[in-house]
């Protein structure tokens, strides 16, 4: 597994790694020419992003952006060694903030990809602390500098708070008896690791229903907070915000300000990888309506999974779909 994973990335300082999802997918819908601009949203360790490197060539450029700065290093350092490659530029922040950037940088992107989440070597790094496997400090920050961790925020928020965000963004069923017991429990001793949280949450929801979820009932109330730590709704929300209005000022011809119209270069492509339906959701309603108001066309009608060879090789592959569109000239 790992020989597999190290020929992908070309780099092995003896982490686990990140194996990029749908490759084959984001290069032939994304479509990148020589001498185009890419913006790598979610650069993570430069797998995608050295591969459209790749492809846009020494005449073009990428710009790596991750909110994890050890992440957009690595993915900068992946892409610096391409032989004969683009010249590549680092943005070490939220994506919210990457088109207002990029135009003020005088770049517009052909190429926009933002493959969501989290990557592999963050998961099995025990000092964020996203993984019930094992135990660590309850953390779950992509960016260390964000102000608060999860356990901040299950530490803090009133019950019925932490109840929305386990419903909302976990899809938990039995959300109110989670939040109730991580209230009651917070009371007699602080939840400060991820073993006891893990622990309180399967004592919460109980044994599944024969014929129930096989997956460990702590994923959900663990991907809540994860979500709501970091904002991955909002933060997917701005950038959609972001392509529409670029899109709409092109066809107006004008609003060249930041985050509006001149980070995406006329005919950009913008691929979105999601890993849960709360996000894809969100993707899908936005690209449509572009596509809806003339601004855009799909280059992925439904959106593209992984094939069950991928998904062998990769487990986490199973949950991730592609949505790809193509801006009007
Ligand atoms: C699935 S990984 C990307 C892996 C990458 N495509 C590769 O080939 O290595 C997702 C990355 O996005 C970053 N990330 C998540 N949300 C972000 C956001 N709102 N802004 C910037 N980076 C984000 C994470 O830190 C993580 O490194």
């Amino acid at each position: 597994m790992y020989a597999l994973v190290v020929s992908e990335t070309g780099i092995d300082g003896g982490r686990a790694w990140h194996v990029p999802v749908l490759m084959r997918e984001v290069l032939a819908t994304l479509s990148p020419r020589p001498g185009e601009t890419v913006l790598d949203c979610t650069a993570g360790l430069g797998g995608h992003a050295a591969r459209l490197g790749e492809a846009v060539g020494a005449s073009g450029t990428v710009v790596v952006n991750d909110m994890d700065p050890a992440q957009a290093a690595a993915a900068r350092a992946r892409c610096e060694q391409i032989p004969n490659g683009p010249r590549v530029v680092m943005l070490a922040g939220n994506f919210v903030d990457a088109p207002r950037r990029l135009a003020e940088a005088g770049l517009s992107a052909g190429v926009v990809l933002a493959d969501l989440g989290f990557a592999s070597n963050q998961m099995s790094d025990p000092s964020r602390g996203l993984s019930f496997q094992g135990d660590a400090p309850l953390d779950m920050r992509l960016d260390p500098t964000l102000p608060a961790s999860a356990a901040d925020l299950v530490q803090s928020l009133p019950e019925a708070e932490l109840a929305e965000i386990i419903r909302d963004f976990g899809e938990e069923r039995r959300w109110r008896q989670v939040a109730r017991k991580l209230v009651q429990e917070r009371g007699a001793s602080p939840i400060r690791t991820t073993a006891r949280l893990a622990a309180l949450v399967r004592a919460a929801v109980g044994p599944e229903a024969p014929g129930g979820s096989r997956i460990d009932p702590a994923t959900r109330t663990f991907q809540a907070l994860r979500i709501a730590v970091n904002d991955e709704l909002g933060s997917l929300r701005s950038l959609l915000e972001s392509v529409g209005r670029s899109a709409s000022a092109r066809r107006s011809g004008g609003g060249v300000t930041g985050g509006g119209g001149s980070w995406l270069a006329p005919g950009a492509r913008v691929g979105i990888i999601s890993f849960h339906s709360l996000e894809d959701r969100l993707v899908k309603h936005a690209f449509g309506e572009l596509v809806d108001r003339g601004l855009a066309e799909h280059v992925t009608r439904k959106p593209l999974v992984a094939t069950e060879g991928e998904v062998s090789e990769n487990p986490r592959a199973r949950s991730a779909k592609l949505r790809a569109i193509r801006l009007a000239d």
